[in-house]
C-alpha cells in the first residue's frame, strides 16, 4: 500500500514541480497517474483503486485549479482526465471483483470433486463392515430375552450403526455422480409423495405438513426421484427445526421461467452468519447431524440447472425455495 502513496506522491511531485516544463510533459505526468489506480485496483481490489483515484484527484485538483485557463481545452482536458481515473478505479474495481467471485467458485467446485472422490472411498471401505456389525447385533438382539441386561448396550450398538449407515449412505449419495433421468411430471405430485415420507416423523414431533400448491402448474422435465430426494431432505430439516405443534408448509408456484417449490417453516431460524455455510458438506448444528442434507439437494438442483435459495420467512423460520426450469 506504501508503495501506491509513494507513486501518487512522487506522479503529484513532477506534476508541480515542473509547470515550466513543455506541455508534453504534463500531458506524459496525467498518463502516470493511471499506475498507482490500476496497481491499487490488481492488488487489493475495487476499495483501493477508489481510494487511489480519489487520491489522486484531491492532489491533481489543486494544480487544475492553479494553472486554471478560464475553461480553455487544456482545463476541459484536465476535468476529463480526473473523470477518467475515478471511471478506472470503478471498472478495474469491478472486473477484479468479479475475478475474484470466478475464482473461489473454481476453488470451491475443485475442492468439493477433491472431497467426493475421497468421500466415495471411505464410505465404500466402512460400509461393508458396517453392514456385519449392524446385522449381528440385530440377530443378538432377537436371541436375547427382553428383560436380558445386554440389551441396552445392543440397543446402542444398533442406533449407533443405523447413524453411521445412514451417513455412508449420504457419503456415497453425495459423492456420486449424478445419473438424471429426466421425464415431465406434475411438481404437485411429487410434493404430495415427498410429504407422505415425511409424515410419520413430523407426527412423532407434532408437526403438521401442510399444502399451499398452484392447481395450474406446468409440466416440468426432471428426474423425479431426485427431486423427491431434495425436496424430503428439505422437509426433514423444516420438521426438526420446528417446535411442536407448528405447521410446515409446501407451496407451489411458477413464474415465465420456472416452476417453484417452497418448504416453509416456524422454526428456529438460522443466524445470519452460518447462512453461507449451509449448503457445504459435513456443516450440522445438529447431535446426530450428517451435514449432507443440504448439499445433496443443492446438488441435485444445479443437476437440474435449478436454483436452490435460502429465504428469510419473517418473522419466524425459513423458506427453502428451488427453482426448476420449465420445458
Ligand atoms: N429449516 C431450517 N431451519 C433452521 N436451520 C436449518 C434448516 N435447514 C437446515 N438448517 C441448518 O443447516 C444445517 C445443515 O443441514 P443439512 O445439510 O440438512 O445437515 P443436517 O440436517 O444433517 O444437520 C443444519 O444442521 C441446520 O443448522
Ligand atoms: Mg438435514
Amino acid at each position: 500500500m506504501s508503495f501506491i502513496v509513494v507513486l501518487i506522491g512522487s506522479v503529484t511531485f513532477l506534476h508541480y514541480s515542473t509547470h515550466e516544463s513543455p506541455y508534453y510533459y504534463f500531458v506524459f505526468y496525467g498518463e502516470l497517474y493511471f499506475l498507482p489506480i490500476v496497481i491499487a485496483g490488481f492488488w487489493f481490489g475495487i476499495r483501493a483503486a477508489l481510494a487511489a483515484s480519489l487520491a489522486v484527484t484531491v492532489c491533481y485538483a489543486p494544480y487544475v485549479a492553479m494553472h486554471w485557463q478560464g475553461f480553455s481545452l487544456v482545463d476541459l482536458d484536465r476535468i476529463l482526465s480526473m473523470a477518467l481515473y475515478n471511471l478506472t478505479a470503478v471498472i478495474i474495481g469491478i472486473l477484479k471483483e468479479r475475478e475474484a467471485i470466478a475464482n473461489e467458485k473454481l476453488l470451491k467446485t475443485e475442492s468439493l470433486a477433491t472431497m467426493g472422490k475421497s468421500l466415495a472411498a471411505a464410505a465404500h471401505d466402512i460400509k461393508a463392515p458396517l453392514v456385519v456389525i449392524g446385522g449381528f447385533a440385530r440377530q443378538l438382539r432377537k436371541k436375547f430375552s427382553d428383560y436380558d441386561p445386554n440389551n441396552e448396550k445392543l440397543d446402542i450398538i444398533i442406533e449407533e450403526t443405523e447413524h453411521l449407515e445412514k451417513m455412508m449412505h449420504n457419503m456415497l449419495d453425495f459423492s456420486k455422480p449424478l445419473m438424471l433421468e429426466f421425464c415431465e411430471k406434475n411438481i404437485n405430485k411429487i410434493v404430495e409423495e415427498s410429504r407422505v415420507i415425511v409424515t410419520e416423523k413430523a407426527q412423532k414431533k407434532s408437526v403438521m405438513i401442510d399444502y399451499n400448491l398452484s392447481s395450474e402448474i406446468p409440466a416440468t422435465s426432471i428426474d423425479s426421484t431426485r427431486i423427491k430426494e431434495a425436496i424430503i431432505n428439505l422437509l426433514l430439516n423444516a420438521v426438526e427445526a420446528s417446535p411442536e405443534g407448528e405447521t410446515v408448509t409446501l407451496r407451489t408456484s411458477y413464474s415465465e421461467s420456472s416452476v417453484i417449490i417452497d418448504v416453509i417453516d416456524r422454526g428456529r431460524g438460522l443466524p445470519t452468519e452460518l447462512r453461507k455455510q449451509v449448503f457445504d458438506p459435513f456443516f450440522t448444528t445438529k447431535k446426530e447431524g450428517t451435514g449432507l442434507g443440504l448439499a445433496i439437494v443443492k446438488k441435485i438442483v444445479d443437476a437440474h440447472k435449478g436454483s436452490l435459495e435460502l429465504i428469510d420467512n419473517s418473522p419466524k423460520g425459513i423458506i427453502f425455495r428451488i427453482k426448476l426450469p420449465r420445458v
